[in-house]
């Protein structure tokens, strides 16, 4: 099934779903338009019960997204920073059951990296290029990068690269720990696809539980975790896929998961 948007594009492809933000010409700015299309593309998915993965990445060679559009940003006043358009939107990757592969292909600057940290896996070419440009233009990051990037790499290099707006290349940002791999350009799509296949294949309501226990540690702490990740497991341990699971390993057959 493929979608048309105008500036996304959303296809599917068995278990998997790839969005693809599409305005190449201005980096993949996030504007209000693609904002908009991200939001129904993220609700179709979501409602698609037989996609098991979803793989974001933008169009083009040079950029993944270069971060809000900044023609809008321009003429932004506080209502609409207090509407945290992006911040809504990165939430809404962040809170999606299936789990998310950020496909970092160029520039993540800004919006774009604050995207890529609410995936849950980022994997990147070697093209790829890191950091929040924010301050330079006399605002702060806001769709999340103050809160999620101390998160994941650590509050003293966060500050660093907050305060700073220093780029990384993606060696660095896999020492960092802010990417998981880095391929190749022409790898990239292909080692995604590989990754998320290996996700695709294990049992589709674990993964989603192991997302939400993880999720509802990183914003709501340690005994909110503890419980979830409980909670979680008291309803895999009830569901056929566990049945089917645990059964098939002890036949030392292929597990045959239908996510109930
Ligand atoms: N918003 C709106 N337009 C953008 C944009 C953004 N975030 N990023 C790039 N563009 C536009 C440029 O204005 C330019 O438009 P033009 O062709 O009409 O002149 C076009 O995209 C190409 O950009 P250019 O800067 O020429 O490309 P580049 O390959 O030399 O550099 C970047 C790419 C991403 C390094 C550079 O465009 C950049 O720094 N963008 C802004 C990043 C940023 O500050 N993001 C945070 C926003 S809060």
């Amino acid at each position: 099934m493929t979608s048309s948007f105008k500036s996304i594009k959303l296809e599917t492809d068995g278990s998997l779903a790839f969005l693809t933000i599409n305005r190449p010409d201005v980096r993949n700015a996030l504007n209000q338009e693609t904002v908009d299309e991200m939001h129904l593309a993220l609700r179709d998915v979501s409602c698609n019960e037989s996609v098991h993965v979803l793989v974001i990445t933008g169009a083009g060679d040079s950029s993944f997204v270069a971060g809000a559009d900044i023609g809008e940003l321009r003429d932004r006043g506080k209502r609409e920073a207090l509407q945290a358009i992006n911040q809504n939107l990165f939430t809404a990757v962040e809170n999606i059951s299936q789990p998310v592969i950020g496909a970092i292909n160029g520039y993540a600057l800004g919006g774009g990296c604050e995207l890529a940290l609410a995936c849950d896996i980022r994997i990147a070419s070697d093209a790829a290029r890191f950091g929040f440009p924010e301050t330079g233009l006399g605002i702060m990051p806001a769709a999340g990068g103050t809160q999620r990037l101390p998160r994941i790499i650590g509050w003293g290099r966060a500050r660093e690269l907050i305060l700073t707006g220093r780029i990384l290349d993606a060696f660095e940002a896999e020492t960092l720990g802010l990417v998981s791999k880095v391929v190749s350009t022409t790898e990239l799509m292909g080692e995604a696809r590989t990754m998320a296949d290996k996700i695709a294949c294990r049992g589709p309501l674990a993964t989603r539980m192991a997302k939400l226990a993880l999720n509802a540690s990183a914003r709501g702490g340690l005994d909110v975790g503890l419980q979830i990740e409980k909670l979680g497991q008291a309803i895999l341990f009830e569901s056929r896929d566990k049945m089917e699971g645990t059964t098939a390993f002890l036949e030392k057959r292929k597990p045959k998961f239908n996510g109930e």
